[in-house]
């Protein structure tokens, strides 16, 4: 199969990552750039020896050598620039958060589905050889019953207004950037929730600081899930079952192993071995599902990421902060 021609968008942090971890695969390589400044999509392309580098996003997205765009902007921009991306006719991969809710998550999916193009969230963790496996344990119905899950994601970050992590108009705040990760593995494990609750703070631009969640599921199992921008917190994961329960060593969303503990207490590892940043598991991915002729990853479909931008959605309509 020929690799897949990548088109990236937007020449930040995760977008070098991407890039370098490409390089990593046979199964894609970047062949264009497209930056808002001419001047930022010529020094990516000569960092990464990207042959064609374009001066704006609608070039990039027109360019006939890209057969995939990869959308690495802030998430208020995600929306519109892949369905910019599908409307010249290019299948999608979309950073975490897919969108800034469920209504824009719904739209890129639509836009997507009308053009029988494919398009999935870069929720890479999916992918990840230690998330395989856990996958694998809970269809074999090892852990039993699930009676809950935990999780959660906390980074320290130097308090700058201008950060992308604290600035209200580049989608800030600590859900959509780092809890996307405990919300999306409770997803994985468990789907949507019934009933949501959670305490949230602002940080000091306003943007939800640290937001603790409680969940619960009609199979009677819950989720307790929390994220900060505060604090570099454990970032473990845990699903419990009545058999038996996975403890997922830190940093649960990365490359990382877990141990598989029976009621009785007999314990098996999982270490596999992982190279470059993960990134490009997700890459593979992308490039198998358009190779076997699909529209979406049957490990990250569409609806789920939608329902999980509903869900986080919820958690901020719910949210207990200060003063309510
Ligand atoms: N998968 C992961 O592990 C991971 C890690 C970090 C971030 N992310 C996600 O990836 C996205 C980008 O994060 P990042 O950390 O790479 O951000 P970043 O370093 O700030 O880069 C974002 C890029 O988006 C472009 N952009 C478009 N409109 C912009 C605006 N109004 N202000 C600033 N930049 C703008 C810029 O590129 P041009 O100027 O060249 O157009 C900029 O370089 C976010 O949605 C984030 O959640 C994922």
């Amino acid at each position: 199969m020929e690799p897949l021609r990548w088109g990236v968008i937007g020449t930040g942090r995760i977008a070098a990552a991407f890039v370098a971890d490409l390089e990593l695969t046979e199964s894609g390589r970047t062949v264009a750039v497209g930056s808002r400044s001419p001047r930022s999509a010529d020094e990516f392309a000569d960092r990464h020896r990207i042959p064609n580098r374009h001066p704006s996003y609608e070039e990039a997205v027109a360019d006939p050598e890209v057969d995939a765009v990869y959308v690495a902007t802030p998430h208020p921009m995600h929306r519109g620039a892949a369905v910019l991306a599908l409307e010249a006719g290019k299948q999608v991969l979309v950073e975490k958060p897919f969108a800034m809710n469920a209504v824009e998550a719904g739209e890129i999916a639509d836009a997507a589905r009308e053009r029988d193009l494919f398009a999935m969230e870069a929720m890479w963790t999916r992918f990840l050889p230690h998330v395989v496996e856990i996958r694998r344990l809970l269809a074999s119905g090892a852990l039993g019953t699930i009676v809950s899950v935990s999780a959660d994601h906390g980074q320290w970050f130097a308090e700058d207004p201008k950060s992308r992590l604290f600035a209200p108009e580049l989608g800030g705040g600590a859900l959509l950037d780092l809890g996307v990760y405990p919300v999306s593995f409770a997803s994985m494990v468990l789907g949507a929730p019934s009933r949501v609750s959670a305490v949230v703070d602002p940080a000091f631009t306003g943007v939800d600081g640290q937001v603790s969640m409680a969940f619960g599921y009609e199979s009677g199992a819950q989720a307790s899930l929390s994220c900060t921008l505060r604090a570099k917190s454990p970032t473990r994961a845990a699903i419990v079952g009545t058999e038996a329960r996975i403890e997922v060593d830190p940093d649960f969303y990365r490359p990382s192993g877990f141990d598989l503990i029976t009621r009785s207490g007999e314990r098996t590892r999982f270490d596999p071995a992982h190279d470059g940043h993960g990134l490009r598991l997700q890459a593979d991915e992308v490039a198998r599902c358009i190779g076997a002729g699909l529209t979406e990853s049957p490990a990250m479909p569409l609806e789920e990421t939608v329902a999980i931008a509903a869900t986080m959605d919820q958690v901020l309509a719910a949210a207990l902060t200060p003063g309510r």
